[in-house]
């Protein structure tokens, strides 16, 4: 029995048990002695694993790469440096990191057959919905991924996604704007590529220094954020032992949605709506009335300002003194104030997320608001591959498959057709 346990009464029959208490943790399983089960349809109370990739303090707004504070990475690190930390645990080694690079490089080129199927979706087709079609595809390119047992496979698989998957977003976004796949380039680094091909017209592309920095940092930020809906996707469908493209392929469909990372989206479309700074008060009563949410504010975990969020205000100015100031700016500064002070807010913790600031920013770089979302699946990426691979690894983990509590009709006799009024 461990040191710290839990004395559980069951009043109907008046059995008692006892359960240890592990990290802060009861076993669910444990109430089956009672023939209970645990209730808990949005995981607010329930962890669903055991990793030591990321952490996250909600209430002090601490957020943790493999123990490294995300101030410290965003400021000293790459994003290639920052997807190896999550992937192995410690940062590299100079030689490590030049392999580490030169191997991504080696991967980025995607089969042409991907541009068919590209072609195939229509001009206005949303950019995530190619994008996770495209991810899920790649399985199909690479049947050996199945080999999930396999560690090496595993490891190239992983190398394989981060590699490819800015080449597809690239296209994706040519896609969007009917103009011609720009290939990789591989004498230039993971963002100067992907940047490059996203913008280069006619062989040219003038790479901006301040811009792309930003963005890499940015990508950095969401790197990984433990199990959030995204992550959780993909642990539980890698849970089926189906391969990594597609597990990842349904982390893109949860990031889809406008509660998660869709968010930037959506924050974009209601500062839209808004329009104009005088209109914030009305807007702010109406989300009060039950209109609707304040897109951008908010964290299942975040109950105090989002360190990310404090982090990316300040890519924010970085970015704005080389673009001028996005005009809607002035409009979210005033709801954040506004917001930051009722009691509305205040008393339910609400507070900016990553991606209330983001979307001006990657306005400002000259993506369309619909690509937004594509930008922070580029980022998250490595946390998904990470987490895939850790869920692999726990002998814990089966499939993951939730129990429920039954609502509906006792048995009752089948009705033919002929006799049914
Ligand atoms: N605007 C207005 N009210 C809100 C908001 C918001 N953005 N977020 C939560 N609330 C209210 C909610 O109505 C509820 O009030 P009440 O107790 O009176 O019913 C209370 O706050 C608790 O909300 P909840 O839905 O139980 O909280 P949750 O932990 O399930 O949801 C969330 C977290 C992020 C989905 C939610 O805050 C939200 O919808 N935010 C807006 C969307 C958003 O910005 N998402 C990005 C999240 S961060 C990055 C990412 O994950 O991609």
């Amino acid at each position: 029995m461990a040191d710290e346990t839990l004395t559980i009464r069951d009043n109907r029959t008046g059995t008692e048990i006892e359960v240890p208490i592990v990290d802060g943790t009861i076993h669910a399983t444990d109430l089956r002695q009672l023939g209970l089960t645990s209730y808990d349809p949005a995981f607010l109370n329930t962890a669903s694993c055991r990793s030591a990739i990321t952490y996250i303090d909600g209430d002090a707004g601490i957020l943790r790469y493999r123990g490294y504070p995300i101030e410290q990475v965003a400021e000293h690190a790459t994003f290639l440096e920052t997807a190896w930390l999550l992937l192995e645990g410690e940062l590299p080694t100079k030689e490590q990191l030049a392999a580490w690079e030169d191997e991504v490089r080696t991967h980025t080129y995607v089969h042409t057959n991907v541009t068919t199927f590209l072609d195939g979706f229509r001009h206005d087709a949303h950019p995530m919905g190619m994008l996770l079609g495209a991810v899920g595809a790649l399985s199909t390119f690479y049947p050996d991924a199945k080999n999930i047992g396999d560690a090496e496979s595993r490891r190239l698989q992983k190398v394989r996604l981060i590699a490819k998957f800015p080449t597809i977003a690239a296209w994706v976004f040519r896609h969007t704007r009917g103009l011609p796949y720009v290939f990789p380039r591989n004498d230039l680094d993971y963002i100067g590529n992907f940047v490059n091909m996203t913008f280069e017209i006619g062989g040219r592309h003038e790479p901006n220094p301040v811009l792309q920095r930003a963005l890499e940092i940015l990508l950095i930020l969401h790197a990984d954020h433990e199990q959030n809906a995204s992550t959780n996707a993909v642990r539980g469908v890698g849970s089926t032992h189906v391969d990594p493209f597609s597990a990842v392929s349904a982390g893109v469909a949860a990031l889809y949605g406008p509660l998660h990372g869709g968010a930037n989206e959506a924050v974009l479309l209601m500062l839209d709506e808004i329009g104009t700074k005088d209109r914030v008060p009305e807007f702010i009563e109406s989300v009060k009335a039950g209109h609707g949410r304040l897109m951008g504010f908010g964290h299942r975990v975040y109950k105090s300002y989002d360190p990310r969020a404090k982090l990316i205000k300040r890519v924010a100015d970085d970015v704005f003194a080389e673009t001028g100031l996005n005009p809607k700016l002035e409009i979210a500064l005033e709801l954040e104030k506004i917001a930051l002070e009722d009691e509305y807010f205040v008393s339910r913790k609400l507070y900016p997320n990553v991606d209330f600031y983001s979307g001006l920013i990657y306005q400002a770089m000259g993506y369309p608001t619909d690509y937004f979302t594509v930008l922070f699946a580029l980022g998250r990426l490595p946390g998904w591959v990470s987490q895939w691979d850790e869920m692999l690894g726990d002998p814990e983990q089966k499939i993951a498959r939730p129990r429920q509590i039954y609502t509906g009709y006792d048995e009752r006799d089948f009705v033919p057709l002929e006799q049914r009024g």
